[in-house]
């Protein structure tokens, strides 16, 4: 098995979870030399982690849930020996109305818990954007926060 072989899995809707995942692979392979590929569960519902040593899983999320694949991707697999790491598209998360710790804690923190075999080595929530007909009304996308993550993400995938 290739060393340190990372899958960033996502589903999207408004486009930023596949942004957000393109951003994080590029920063793990330019900074880190990791080899990644991404996928979006829309077209491969439970692609094949066995080869993987790094599973990252991406979200939006509508109405305070998050996006129907990715959740059931989580359920599926138990990741054992595996490094996992969650990241978020919400506009809560980018909104200054809200306190980011808090949805943290109320869209990731509450599925770990009721998840206890998930033990994600790091895990995100970032701003994304309110789409309607095809333009933005609101965007809290903000990419800079996304890197920095990696960047963390990626001394953590080399440990
Ligand atoms: C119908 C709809 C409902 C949404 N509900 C929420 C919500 O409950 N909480 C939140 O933080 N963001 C909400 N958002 C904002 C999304 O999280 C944002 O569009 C994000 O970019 C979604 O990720 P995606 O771009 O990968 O699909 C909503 C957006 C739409 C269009």
């Amino acid at each position: 098995m290739v060393k340190n072989k990372t899958i960033i899995a996502f589903e999207t809707k408004s486009g930023v979870s596949k942004e957000n995942a393109e951003l994080i692979a590029s920063v793990l392979n330019k900074k880190f030399g990791l080899e990644v590929d991404i996928t979006n569960l829309k077209e491969n519902k439970n692609p094949d982690i066995t080869n993987y040593d790094n599973i990252i899983v991406g979200s939006g999320i509508r109405m305070d849930r998050w996006y129907r694949r990715p959740k059931s991707f989580l359920s599926k697999n138990n990741f054992s020996n595996k490094k996992l790491a969650i990241y978020l598209s919400s506009g809560k998360a980018g909104n200054p109305e809200f306190q980011h710790d808090q949805i943290v804690e109320d869209y990731i923190g509450k599925i770990l818990k009721k998840r206890p075999h998930l033990k994600p080595i790091a895990y995100n929530a970032f701003g994304g954007c309110y789409m309607q007909g095809g333009k933005t009304i609101e965007n809290f996308r903000d990419p800079e926060k996304v890197i920095q993550w990696a960047e963390q993400l990626g001394k953590l995938l080399l440990e």
